[in-house]
């Protein structure tokens, strides 16, 4: 059962207060909302499960009324970054994005909680048209806060997970027969380039650093202000000139410089001319108890307020014992999120663990772990 909120005047419940005050539709209090808002104005007006449902009911309809939008004719707009990122920059107050919602825009999450730090980073990058990378342990919310940032300006995006057995075909496209005739199909890379999206470029800490080259002439932003373009010899010499609109935005568990600890296999030491073309970088960590708390709040609102308190303190002494080489794990967002939706079913917080983590964790580390829970759970 999710919560409903409680009038502060007069006790009332419900999903949606709006309506119940003076002025409103079922007009069964003595304030109007605006009274409401001054006299508590920390009080929510509506539920977590209300919030959710007008948020996806919007996308929907957002959705259906523009399927047939051609993304080379979306009108841009301004967009408030106090209003739909709750931050401050200063000088820069807005930042461009489109007026419709095109289906490469991703779905907005309502739970989403924006990072102070990388947030500004990353919206800084887009309006600057400087390559963006944004690094940080696993399960810290890169990609995720990416397309949040997306969803919120209607900027379409494309994503590319790389690996390392990823050729370059793979990412400018090859040479196709059809039907007889041979003709150039274009791979992610050429697509984006021409259109106005973000590229996510996904995990390019993965890619093999000679691959990984290939995209330099593409980061190098040029006089009239966009990226750069490029030549597709195997397409007989063709011109791929990025749009205005196009950004990059790559995310990595290491800075391409390599792992220290050994914990992403498969991410490779880059070349350094390509990692020096990020020309912003933010590290992303894990968030702060209380953003963690805040979202296990809305996603889980039959939780209480203190076992909230328990889960997210659980996973920052988690994180100690990592950070202090005790165990050998990072405990991530992800981890927490999952440990907490099972908790909300069991109904108990070390079989939740041990079914979402610790069984297959080396057995000194799941000892630690199952420690840990004894003494802050009791
Ligand atoms: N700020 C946030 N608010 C709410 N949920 C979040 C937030 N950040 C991340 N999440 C959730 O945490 C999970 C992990 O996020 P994500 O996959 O973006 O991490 P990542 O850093 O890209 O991980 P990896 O390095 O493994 O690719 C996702 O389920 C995502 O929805
Ligand atoms: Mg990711």
């Amino acid at each position: 059962m999710e919560h409903r909120v409680t009038c502060k005047v007069c006790g009332h419940l419900s999903h949606n207060l709006k309506p119940h005050f003076v002025g409103g539709r079922e007009e069964c209090c003595t304030v109007t909302v605006e009274e409401y808002q001054h006299r508590y104005p920390d009080a929510p007006l509506t539920s977590p499960m209300f919030d959710r449902k007008l948020t996806e009911l919007a996308q929907q309809q957002k959705t259906e009324a523009t399927a047939e939008i051609d993304i080379h004719k979306m009108l841009t707009t301004e967009y408030s970054l106090k209003e739909n990122f709750g931050i401050d920059m200063g000088m820069m107050d807005t930042i461009t994005g489109f007026k419709e919602c095109h289906p490469l825009v991703p779905e907005i999450d309502p739970e989403y909680q924006f990072p102070d730090e990388a947030t500004k980073i990353i919206l800084l990058g887009i309006r600057l048209n400087k390559p963006t990378m944004v690094h940080g342990p696993t399960g810290s919310g890169k990609t995720t806060l990416i397309e949040q940032i997306a969803a919120r300006i209607n900027y379409p995006v494309m994503r590319i997970n790389h690996q390392s057995d990823m050729y370059s075909y793979d990412i400018v496209g090859q040479v196709q027969i059809r039907e007889g005739e041979t003709t150039f199909e274009y791979g992610p890379l050429p697509f984006s380039m021409e259109r106005p999206l973000i590229l996510i470029m996904d995990e390019w800490d993965a890619i093999n650093p000679e691959i990984g080259m290939m995209y330099q002439p593409v980061l190098e932003r040029r006089h009239d202000g966009r990226l750069g373009n490029i030549i597709l010899t195997a397409a007989g010499g063709q011109k791929v000139v990025s749009n205005p609109m196009f950004r990059i935005v790559a995310t990595s568990n290491t800075c391409g410089l390599g792992d220290d600890k050994g914990h992403y296999q498969g991410t490779q030491i880059q070349n350094l001319a390509f990692v020096s073309r990020f020309q912003l970088r933010v590290k992303l960590d894990y968030l702060k108890p209380e953003h963690e708390k805040a979202i296990l709040h809305k996603k889980f609102p039959t939780l209480s307020g203190d076992e909230q308190g328990l889960l997210t303190e659980t996973a920052r002494k988690i994180r100690e014992q990592y950070e202090a080489g005790r165990i050998d794990v990072p405990y991530s967002l992800r981890d927490l999120i999952n440990w907490a939706e099972l908790y909300v079913l069991l109904g108990d917080a070390k079989k939740a663990m041990t079914y979402s983590c610790t069984s297959i964790l080396p057995f000194q580390d799941a000892k630690t772990i199952s420690e840990l829970i004894q003494r802050i759970w009791g």
